[in-house]
């Protein structure tokens, strides 16, 4: 028989106690560091880090830019980052997106260590990065980020776009301020573009009508939540054309509520019009273009062209009219 005395045992007990606290401080400390491991390791960038600002919601960003890369545009994507990106604003956040499916060993780990430089790489695994899977590559994207991120709006532009994030930011501003309740889809519009046949952008399977539904032209258009999550949620009945514009436009066709804003400010077909001082987004620049519209921007405190110029006439929609009849160019129109 074991005789304690009565005195030793709040003692006895208060060392055990201690020595199970240390037991189990060791075990929380085990699971916290296994659990950043596996958050790190496993979870999109930034997932982790907003998960812990916000406690378990995610954080909401005012606008998602996604700026549809390819694998080698390493130039092009140094050149955004150091133009039109480099004064970071806050409720900003932004992606090169890039199919990796198939690509070379090298290409791969160019792009993992562009990728824990900057941390703004959307990768896709599972798509080959080309021009003929463009609209699936923004149904992959406009569905991972919907996923993965809250946000007001997304602008989808390429990474040969000069963007004037600002002032989309204060356009946005704007159009909310005015009590609006509906969807935004904006950006330029062209509701009579006949069906192609042949090149490139060639539909083979598009037998609805002879022309497509308008739609707001590639080089950069803006969304707002709501219509991102409805591609999103049925990203997987929908028709998929060769375009990536032209299937957004028709995704988009049926919705009620939803506001069509053309402004010929957003300069993105597939050819530029010119310089002008009043565009936010201008299209189809070199690297040397970008570079020197930005120089141009900085030293001048806001004006993108030394000289404005025009290569082609631009319009006015008119949604009054027979979409065949929308878009009447015109020389007086930037
Ligand atoms: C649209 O077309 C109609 C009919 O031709 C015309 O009366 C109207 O002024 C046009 N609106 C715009 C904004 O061009």
């Amino acid at each position: 028989m074991t005789y304690l005395r009565l005195d030793l045992m709040p003692k006895l007990q208060s060392i055990m106690r201690r020595r199970f606290l240390a037991r189990t401080n060791v075990l929380a400390f085990l699971f916290a560091v296994v659990f950043v491991f596996l958050c790190v390791r496993y979870l999109p960038e930034r997932e982790c880090q907003s998960n812990r600002q916000t406690s378990g919601s995610k954080l909401k960003h005012r606008l998602i830019a996604l700026i549809l890369s390819s694998p080698d545009n390493l130039e092009r994507r140094n050149t955004i980052r150091k133009t039109w990106l480099a004064e970071h604003d806050a409720t900003v956040k932004h992606f090169f997106v890039i199919g990796t499916q198939d690509i070379l060993p090298e290409q791969r780990n160019t792009l993992q260590s562009e990728k824990q430089k900057f941390d703004d790489l959307l990768l896709l695994p599972r798509l080959q990065d080309s021009y003929g899977t463009l609209t699936k590559k923004v149904l992959h994207t406009l569905k991972a980020v919907h996923e993965h991120y809250d946000f007001d709006y997304l602008l989808k532009c390429d990474d040969d776009s000069y963007v004037l994030v600002h002032k989309i930011l204060k356009e946005l501003d704007k159009w909310q301020s005015k009590g609006t309740k509906r969807e935004l889809y904006w950006g330029f519009f062209n509701g009579r573009a006949q069906v192609k046949r042949s090149g490139p952008w060639k539909e083979t399977d598009w037998i609805l009508c002879d022309y497509y539904l308008p739609y707001a032209v590639g080089g950069g258009y803006i969304l707002s939540y709501n219509l991102v999550e409805f591609i999103a949620k049925n990203a997987d009945i929908l028709k998929l054309h060769n375009s990536e514009d032209v299937s957004v436009g028709l995704w988009l066709a049926p919705l009620a509520n939803i506001e069509r804003k053309h402004d010929v400010r957003f300069d993105t077909e597939y050819r530029s019009r010119g310089c002008s001082n009043q565009y936010i987004i201008t299209h189809k620049l070199t690297v040397q273009n970008m570079l020197s519209m930005h120089d141009y921007y900085q030293t001048s405190l806001g004006a993108l062209c030394p000289k404005e110029f025009r290569n082609r006439m631009s319009y006015q929609y008119n949604w009054t009219v027979p979409p065949s009849q929308c878009c009447n160019r015109q020389s007086s129109i930037p």
